[in-house]
């Protein structure tokens, strides 16, 4: 087995994801970027599920559109631009999964990098959002000029959810260096 490969952040969230998503589910991803994500989500709920991309930027939604229609599934998704703190505006039904995978996109505007203040506020609409039994997944990315703030309004919020609702599990990379990101998982208990 290719350890390195298995055991980075997304592809180890999306593996722990596919246990929670099925065919027809409803799923959310908060961070398009260059559309991974949503191109993971759309092939879990199949044909007869759906997805929610959202996006600040214009570009990272037609990344997404066009990775979605290499693909072959562009139907699956329905790309929003807007800030996902905004999602429960647009999201009627309950999700199986929520995914954040927060920053900014690889070589783009650090600027338009995710925020402490925004992503919170998303995480809780999610939270609103989710189904029992459904998860939420966060890549938490700290280093140089962005993320410590966002890292640490977060995990100093989720110390304090409900442990009777849910469970907050935080992973680490233990013995890397330099601020290895965090993959994180909020589950919805039943
Ligand atoms: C690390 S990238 C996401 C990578 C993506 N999931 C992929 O598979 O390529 C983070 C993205 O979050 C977006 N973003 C920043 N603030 C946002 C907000 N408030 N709501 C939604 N997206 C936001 C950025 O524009 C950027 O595209």
């Amino acid at each position: 087995m290719d350890t390195r490969r298995k055991y980075q952040i997304t592809e180890y969230c999306h593996r722990f994801l596919s246990e929670y998503i099925s065919e027809g589910d409803i799923c959310i991803d908060a961070t398009a970027g260059n559309g991974s994500d949503t191109e993971f989500l759309c092939r879990m709920v199949g044909e007869t599920g759906k997805v929610y991309a959202f996006d600040i930027q214009r570009q990272a939604l037609e990344n997404t559109r066009e990775k979605l229609e290499r693909a072959g599934f562009p139907e699956r998704a329905e790309l929003i631009c807007s800030g996902h703190e905004r999602m429960a505006e647009h999201v009627a039904e309950e999700a199986a999964a929520v995914v954040f995978n927060l920053g900014y996109l690889p070589g783009g505007d650090h600027a338009l990098a995710t925020k402490a203040e925004t992503s919170l506020e998303a995480v809780k609409a999610a939270m609103t959002l989710l189904k029992p039994g459904g998860v939420i997944s966060l890549c938490i990315y700290s280093g140089g000029d962005t993320g410590y703030e966002e890292r640490d309004v977060l995990l100093g919020w989720l110390k304090d959810a409900d442990p009777r609702k849910w469970l907050v599990i935080v992973n680490s990379y233990h013995n890397r260096k330099n601020d290895p990101p965090l993959p994180v998982f909020i589950l919805r208990l039943e």
